[in-house]
């Protein structure tokens, strides 16, 4: 074989090994993909605690076909409804929504307390304490490194370019035998940049792990959501929130969408009823209206460049980042000062200069016309 051809064929080995290494089968709307019928890796992936995990069984899972309507079976209190009854732990109602607004299959959906749960769950599920790594862009969202530590996980930052990128190389350069997890997060955070969509490909072909792609801002981006390409990539989990554009982080909801091997993996090692009545019902009445986020975030985008424009004619403003998300990063003279100035007039921003490549850089969230004015006038002052 000639080297060219050698190349080629690892390729195919490779995304051969991926596909039989999770041989996942998918169910869209109710049509079931099963992309190799061949022994399911991911319980190589697995801790063999969780792989062998009988979960809890809740009053409300264990009985099935019959219209119930006396409930004597939870040690509920018959009084104060409806508190007094645990909530749906599969949550099929707000799924029923997510998966309309999202276009993700209800059995490819994880619904947790926040993403930090989402982000948590990982870490439990396929990282063995003490043993594997993880490895993760840097600078990025802080939870992701206060999880592995929580959870004993070595954590491999591996440092973006001066524009915020990085190559799948790079990434792949600092995974071993033990690298479970992959951290991206695109738009990514406190950077607000997309992370370049050919180098999330590369990783997601070339790693023999999970893939976890953070999109809590996707909502405020012209790229595509990676969530469209979970049949393609088997090996990925993509992370969505309430949070942000749906104005809801009161609530906690966060999600992810993955196969329904791994979701079930998921479900299986939550706390029963981790997401609680509140929360479920909240979410119902907002996923009802998506026509009300779509509105929010086309101001929100368009402030974003109105307040950016401003920002690079302030004498005190050295540089602004190119922003995909609801914030955007503000290279300043001096950011501390600034930073302290801005909270002596009750306005808060977050100070991101010890943060690497973030030197003297101010996180600005974009607020509403009238706020966003307010901080304007502020640093006029300055
Ligand atoms: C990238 C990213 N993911 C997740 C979150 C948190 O989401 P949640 O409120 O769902 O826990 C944040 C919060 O700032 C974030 O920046």
């Amino acid at each position: 074989m000639d080297a060219v051809s050698e190349a080629g064929a690892s390729e195919i080995m490779r995304e051969v090994n991926i596909r039989k290494r999770f041989a996942l089968h998918y169910s869209i709307f109710n049509i079931n993909y099963s992309i190799v019928n061949e022994v399911n890796d991911l319980k190589e992936l697995c801790r063999k605690n969780i792989w062998e995990l009988s979960p809890y069984s809740s009053a409300r899972n264990e009985y099935s076909g019959h219209v119930a309507r006396v409930f004597l079976d939870a040690n509920e209190n018959p009084y104060n409804a409806p508190y007094n009854r645990y909530p749906d732990p599969l949550q099929q109602e707000v799924k029923t929504l997510v998966s309309k607004v999202k276009g993700v299959p209800v059995d490819n959906i994880f619904l947790g307390n926040g993403s930090d749960e989402a982000i948590d769950l990982p870490y439990r599920i396929f990282c063995r304490p003490g043993i594997d790594n993880v490895v993760a862009i840097e600078p990025t969202y802080g939870m992701y490194k206060v999880c592995a530590d929580i959870n004993d996980v070595e954590y491999r930052p591996v440092l973006l370019d001066e524009h915020f990128q990085i190559t799948a190389s790079k990434l792949l350069d600092a995974c071993d035998a033990n690298t479970k997890i992959i951290w991206i997060c695109s738009p990514n955070n406190p950077t607000g940049n997309n992370i370049n969509r050919e180098a999330i490909e590369e990783v997601l072909q070339k790693f023999n792990g999970i893939v976890i792609i953070d999109e809590a801002y996707s909502d405020f981006s012209n790229e595509k959501p990676m969530r469209a390409e979970l049949r393609k990539h088997p090996n990925m989990i993509v992370l969505n929130t309430m949070s942000k554009a749906w104005g809801c982080a009161a609530i906690r909801l966060g999600m992810a969408f993955a196969s329904k091997e791994i979701i079930d993996i998921f479900n299986k090692v939550k706390y029963p009823y981790n997401v609680n009545l509140l929360t479920q019902k909240q979410a119902i009445e907002a996923l009802k209206d998506p026509f009300a986020v779509d509105k929010w975030v086309k101001i929100l985008i368009q402030e974003r460049s109105q307040l950016m424009s401003t920002f690079l004619e302030l004498p005190i403003c050295e540089k602004v980042y190119p922003s995909n998300a609801n914030f955007f990063l503000a290279k300043m003279t001096d950011a501390q000062s600034i930073y302290d100035y801005l909270v002596e007039k009750g306005i808060i921003v977050r100070n991101r200069s010890r943060i690497q490549l973030c030197g003297n850089c101010l996180r600005i969230t974009i607020g509403t016309k009238s706020e966003n004015t307010e901080l304007v006038g502020a640093l006029r002052n300055y």
